[in-house]
């Protein structure tokens, strides 16, 4: 099967640790949030929904990340996740991480990879 790609922002819209890009992607056939980030240099993108309740991570638009920028966090309840996997780390996630999606960056942009993406569902 052939890669879709969709572009997403640029790379320097996404600082190291810092704000993050929201996009909305087709699942299950309906227009769904989502988000990407900056993280070990990397972007990383993840459905915006908890794993507690499925409602939006940031409050604040494109804000994920805690204070101490090492984890993200629902700003609902408190709920944390590793901001490279989507692993709840702590709070009422109670092991239940956000849903990853395949990001790639490239000559300054940075990507949805849609086959990926489809078989995650
Ligand atoms: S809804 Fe996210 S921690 Fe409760």
């Amino acid at each position: 099967m052939a890669e879709r790609e969709r572009l997403i922002c640029a790379a320097g819209d996404l600082a190291e640790q810092g704000k993050g890009v929201r996009f909305e992607l087709e699942r299950h056939g309906r227009s769904q949030p989502a988000f990407v980030i900056r993280f070990d240099d990397m972007p990383r993108a993840f459905l915006n929904q908890c794993g507690h309740v499925p409602v939006e991570l940031d409050w604040q638009e494109g804000e994920f990340f805690d204070v101490s920028r090492h984890y993200l966090i629902c700003t609902t309840h408190g709920a944390l996740y590793h901001p490279a996997t989507g692993a709840c780390v702590g709070g009422r996630c109670a092991g239940r991480g956000l849903i990853p999606l395949p990001v790639v960056e490239r000559n300054g942009h940075v990507y949805l990879l849609e086959p990926a993406l489809m078989e995650n569902q």
